[in-house]
C-alpha cells in the first residue's frame, strides 16, 4: 500500500497496525487523515490475510485530540460536507470492518479520537489516558457517531453526562464505566494490544468474524431477532466446516 501523510500502516503476520501520525498536532483528525483512513480500512476489510487490526496514535501526548480545529473554518458547506460524508463514510467502514479492531489509547482521546475508539471492538488504555467530548463547548454536537456509540458502551446517563458537560474521564473511571476493557502502564500499552491481537489471530478468522457480526448486528435488534441472527451465523460456520 502507498505512503501516507497522516498514517503509518504496517502488516506484521496477520495483524494490521494503523498509527495516526500527526504528533505535532496531537494526531488531530483532518480531511487528509479521513481519506487515508478510508483507504486503509477498505484495504483491511478486503484483505483475507488481516485477522485483527490495532489502531494507535504516534507521539507521547495523545491518541487523537479530535477534529483538526484549523479546518473548521475552511470546512465545506453543510451540504457539501454531507455529500463528502456519504462518499467517504469512514465511520461506517470502521463499523463494518469484519475483523476485530483493537484501539490502544494513550494521552488525550478527545472528540473524533474517542469516536474512533468507540468504533473499535476492544479498547485498551494506558494510565495517562484522558477521554472527552469537548464539542458542546464548541457549539456543535458530536457527529462521528458518539451520540449513538457512547450510550451503547457506557449507558445513556454516563454518555449524556460526558456530552452535556464536555468534561474529562481518566483511566480508572473509564475502566469503572466500561469505556475501556483494561488499563495498563504506558510502557506496556502496545505489547498488551499486540498480545491480544496475536491471541485472537490464532483462531479461525471465520469464527471470529461470525462472533463479531452476531454481537454487533444483534445489539441493534430485539433479543428474539438477535437470537435468529446468531442461529443463522452459527449454522453458516458449521456448514463451512463440513
Ligand atoms: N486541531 C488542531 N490542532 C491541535 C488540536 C486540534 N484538535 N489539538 C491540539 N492541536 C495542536 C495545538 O494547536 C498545538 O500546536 P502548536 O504547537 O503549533 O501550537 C499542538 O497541537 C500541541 O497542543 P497544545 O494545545 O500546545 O497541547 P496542550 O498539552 O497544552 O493541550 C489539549 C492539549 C488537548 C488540551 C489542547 O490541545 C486542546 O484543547 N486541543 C483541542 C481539543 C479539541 O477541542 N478538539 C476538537 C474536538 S471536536
Amino acid at each position: 500500500m502507498g505512503n501516507f501523510d497522516t498514517l503509518i500502516f504496517e502488516k506484521v503476520d496477520s495483524i494490521a497496525y494503523i498509527t495516526l501520525n500527526r504528533p505535532e498536532v496531537l494526531n488531530a483528525y483532518n480531511m487528509r487523515m479521513r481519506d487515508e483512513l478510508y483507504q486503509v480500512l477498505m484495504a483491511i476489510s478486503d484483505d483475507p490475510e488481516v485477522r485483527v487490526a490495532v489502531l494507535k496514535g504516534a507521539g507521547d501526548k495523545a491518541f487523537c485530540a479530535g477534529a483538526d480545529l484549523t479546518e473548521f473554518l475552511t470546512a465545506p458547506s453543510p451540504t457539501v460536507a454531507r455529500q463528502v460524508r456519504w462518499e467517504r463514510d469512514v465511520w461506517g467502514l470502521f463499523l463494518r470492518c469484519p475483523c476485530p479492531l483493537i484501539a490502544a489509547l494513550h494521552g488525550y482521546v478527545l472528540g473524533s479520537g474517542i469516536e474512533m475508539a468507540l468504533c473499535c471492538d476492544i479498547r485498551i488504555a494506558s494510565e495517562d489516558v484522558q477521554f472527552g467530548l469537548p464539542e458542546v463547548a464548541l457549539g456543535i454536537i458530536p457527529a462521528a457517531g458518539a451520540t449513538q456509540t457512547l450510550p451503547r458502551v457506557v449507558g445513556r446517563a454516563k454518555a449524556l453526562e460526558m456530552m452535556f458537560l464536555g468534561g474529562r474521564v481518566g483511566a480508572s473511571e473509564a475502566l469503572d464505566i466500561g469505556l475501556v476493557n483494561g488499563v495498563v502502564s504506558r510502557s506496556k500499552l502496545y505489547s498488551t494490544a499486540s498480545d491480544m491481537a496475536r491471541r485472537i489471530s490464532q483462531f479461525d478468522p471465520r469464527v471470529v468474524a461470525g462472533i463479531k457480526q452476531a454481537v454487533t448486528r444483534g445489539l441493534d435488534l430485539s433479543l428474539v431477532e438477535g437470537l435468529a441472527i446468531e442461529k443463522i451465523l452459527a449454522g453458516a460456520i458449521i456448514d463451512l466446516k463440513r
